[in-house]
């Protein structure tokens, strides 16, 4: 999934600094964790990770990405009858073929979100939103009777929102659609299973703010990543948060960013984004810090290192990446990343959770 902030391009940067100064580090906590690249990432190493986010959307990532070592076989569903049980067909094929088979028309995306809709919001074709509406009723109703528990829920639920990102009318954002239908967004919506690994373990998957998060949290290694400036990742994020959610808020302007009484972060706030910076450092319960930043970004340097020197000898890093924008356009620029490096002092340390 195309997201901004996503650090697929310098994962390869990250995880040779803490293999080379961490080599017996066995554990991570990632509590702005987006997509899950980097905890997927040390997952894969066999690492056990601890992830969190604000955003729904990422919790359900979480869940689907990190929460289970194989994919989910479905127990209550399966034996329901509600699903196909095709000889050799894992069961959780069978049951992302029999949510693409579903159809209701006249669904909150179709009229929301598709041309077909009063108010022309191109960000789906409209034969794609009637199975994004179908698929997502589909999930809804099972977890009502009571054939699929939250976990499952969410696997279904990521599966739907990866799905809907690959063929959406987008330049990567959901903050504008193209003004007329693309080539992905002519292809048709095709269910596939989330990426798992039976590498290493989930110490759990957390929608709530970071300093909570880092607080409840004894990991080898802290890796901070928070946004950069005041753009909210809800507003850029909504249609994949609602269908994380399953609700269908009233959609509003050209984009139909919906209200939502989301908690608020400190972090999108220029006034309040170093101290909350200074909060989490001092919370952490972790024998290294990383803080990944770009030099652009509303939190000053300065900050950054009086934050972390709290904690013990700061060293940092520069790197030139291709980021993605968050622009209309959609593309990607050239930006200035730092890592910043905190070993963290022994003296005056919480002990290790087992
Ligand atoms: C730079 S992105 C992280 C990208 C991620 N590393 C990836 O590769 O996809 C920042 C993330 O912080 C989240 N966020 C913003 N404020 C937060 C807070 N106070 N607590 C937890 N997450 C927050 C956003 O929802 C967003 O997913």
């Amino acid at each position: 999934m195309r997201y901004i902030g996503s650090k697929v391009s310098t994962l390869p940067w990250i995880a040779q600094l803490i293999e080379e100064r961490a080599p017996s580090a066995h554990s991570v906590c990632d509590p702005f964790a987006g997509t899950c690249t980097v905890a997927r990432h040390f997952k894969a190493r066999g690492m056990r990770v601890v992830t969190g986010d604000l955003l729904k959307v990422s919790h359900v990532l979480q869940i689907a990405t990190l929460g289970f070592d194989t994919p989910p076989s479905f127990a209550a569903l399966m034996a329901s009858g509600e699903i196909r049980d095709d000889s050799g067909v894992h069961p959780a094929d069978a049951v992302l073929s029999r949510l693409q088979e579903l159809r209701t028309p006249g669904g909150y995306f179709e009229e929301e979100f598709s041309a077909a809709g009063p108010a022309g919001r191109m960000f789906f074709s409209d034969e794609n939103a009637r199975r994004i509406d179908a698929a997502s009723a589909g999930i809804a109703s099972w977890q009502q009777l009571g054939l699929l528990d939250e976990r499952e829920e969410a696997w279904l639920r990521a599966a739907l929102i990866l799905a809907a990102d690959r063929v959406a009318n987008t330049a990567g954002t959901y903050y504008a659609h193209l003004k007329s239908l693309g080539r992905k967004a002519l292809k048709p919506l095709t269910l596939r299973c989330p990426p798992v690994t039976a590498a290493g373990s989930s110490g759990g998957c957390h929608n709530a703010d970071a300093l909570e998060v880092v607080t409840r949290s004894h990991t080898d290694v802290l890796y901070l990543d928070p946004p950069y400036n005041e753009r909210d990742y809800a507003r850029y994020y909504h249609l994949p948060d609602t269908l994380a959610r399953g609700d269908a808020p009233a959609a509003s302007g050209r984009s139909g960013v919906p209200y939502r009484q989301n908690a608020a972060s400190s972090f999108y706030r220029t006034a309040q984004a170093g101290d909350a910076l200074s909060q989490i450092c001092a919370a952490a319960n972790a024998r290294y810090i990383l803080v990944h930043y770009t030099t652009d970004g509303i939190i000053s340097h300065d900050r950054i290192v009086d934050s972390l020197r709290c904690r013990g000898e700061v060293r940092f890093e520069d790197r030139r990446v291709r980021a993605y924008s968050s622009d209309r356009a959609g593309g990607t620029r050239e930006a200035w990343h730092r890592i910043y490096w905190c070993d963290v002092s022994m003296e005056g340390r919480v002990d290790d959770a087992p």
